[in-house]
C-alpha cells in the first residue's frame, strides 16, 4: 500500500548513486525520514554525508535514484524551487552576510517568502510594505525563540562563533521550512555552545513542529538528540537503527576505527 498525506515520509531517498570524476561520492544510500523524526546522519570525514544533502537540495544531481520531498519528486526541480516547497539547510561553514546585522540576515532568509514585483517594492507600497512588515515580525520572533536579543543590531561577523551558527540556524528558520537540514550544527563549539544548540534544535522539532536531517560528529549529541540515526561509510549506509544500535554496530566501530573517538 502506497502512504499518503500524514503517513507518508517527508522525505523518501532510495536507491541514490552519485559519482564524481569516478570517486564515488554516494553508493545507493536509502533512507525515509518521518513527519516528526529528528534523524541524524553520522560517518567518518568524506564519508558523503554532505552530498546528502547536497542532492536533498538539488545542488547535485544523482546518476541514479529517487529523492521525494513531501511526495514530490525534487530531482528535476533547481535548488530555488527545492527551498521553496520547505527545505531549508544551514551549512558546514557559515554561509551568512558578515557586514549585515542578525536582523538583517533573518530578514534576508525569508526571501522566498517576499513574492512583489518589482515596480510595487519600488513604489513601497501595498502588497510590498506589508510583506516587508511581515518578514521583519518574523524576523522578532525568530530573534526571540532563539534568544538572539543582545546580538539583533550587531554585524553577524563580530559575533562570536556559536551565537554566528545560531544566526544560521535562525535564516534557514526564516524560510518558514518543512523540513530543516543541519550540517554540523555544533562543529567547533564549546559546551556551553553546544548545550544552547541542543536546546534549540529540540525545541524546532517539538514546539515549531518541524522535522529535521542532521549530519553530526558529536555522537554524544546525536545519542542525546536523534529518534534514529543512519551511519554512512565510502558512500555507503553502513547501519541505520536507534542511536544505541547504530552506534555499537560492528561496521559503525570498524569505520570509525582510526578516526576520532566516538564518545
Ligand atoms: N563537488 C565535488 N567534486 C568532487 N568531489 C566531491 C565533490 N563533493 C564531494 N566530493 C567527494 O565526495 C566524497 C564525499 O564528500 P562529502 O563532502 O559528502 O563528505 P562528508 O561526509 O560530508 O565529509 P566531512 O565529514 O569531511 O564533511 C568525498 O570523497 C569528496 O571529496
Ligand atoms: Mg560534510
Amino acid at each position: 500500500m502506497t502512504a499518503t498525506g500524514q503517513d507518508r515520509p517527508i522525505v523518501e531517498f532510495d536507491d541514490v548513486h552519485l559519482a564524481f570524476a569516478g570517486v564515488k561520492a554516494i553508493s545507493g544510500v536509502s533512507f525515509h525520514v518521518g513527519r516528526r523524526e529528528l534523524f541524524a546522519v553520522i560517518g567518518p570525514n568524506g564519508a558523503g554525508k554532505t552530498s546528502i544533502f547536497n542532492v536533498l537540495s538539488g545542488v547535485y544531481r544523482p546518476g541514479q535514484g529517487t529523492v521525494r520531498f513531501d511526495g514530490t519528486d525534487v530531482l528535476r526541480l533547481r535548488p530555488h524551487a527545492i527551498a521553496e516547497l520547505g527545505v531549508a539547510r544551514t551549512f558546514q561553514n557559515i554561509e551568512l552576510f558578515a557586514n549585515l546585522t542578525v536582523i538583517d540576515n533573518l530578514m534576508l532568509g525569508r526571501h522566498t517568502h517576499i513574492s512583489y514585483g518589482v515596480p510595487a517594492a519600488l513604489a513601497w507600497f501595498g502588497r510590498a510594505r506589508r510583506a516587508e512588515l511581515a518578514a521583519r515580525a518574523a524576523a522578532e520572533d525568530i530573534v526571540d525563540f532563539l534568544e538572539l536579543e543582545a546580538w539583533r543590531t550587531y554585524p553577524v561577523g563580530l559575533l562570536p562563533y556559536g551565537v554566528q551558527k545560531r544566526v544560521e540556524l535562525g535564516r534557514a528558520l526564516a524560510m518558514q521550512p518543512k523540513l530543516l537540514l543541519l550540517d554540523e550544527p555544533v562543529a567547533g563549539m564549546n559546551l556551553e555552545e553546544t548545550e544552547d544548540m541542543a536546546r534549540f534544535v529540540l525545541d524546532i522539532r517539538d514546539e515549531l513542529d518541524i522535522p529535521i536531517i542532521m549530519v553530526e560528529h558529536d555522537m554524544g549529541l546525536v545519542m542525546d538528540l536523534a529518534d534514529r540515526v543512519m551511519a554512512v561509510d565510502f558512500g555507503e549506509a553502513i547501519a541505520t537503527g536507534t542511536p544505541s544500535e547504530v552506534q555499537s554496530h560492528p561496521d559503525v566501530i570498524s569505520a570509525y576505527l582510526g578516526q576520532e573517538s566516538m564518545s
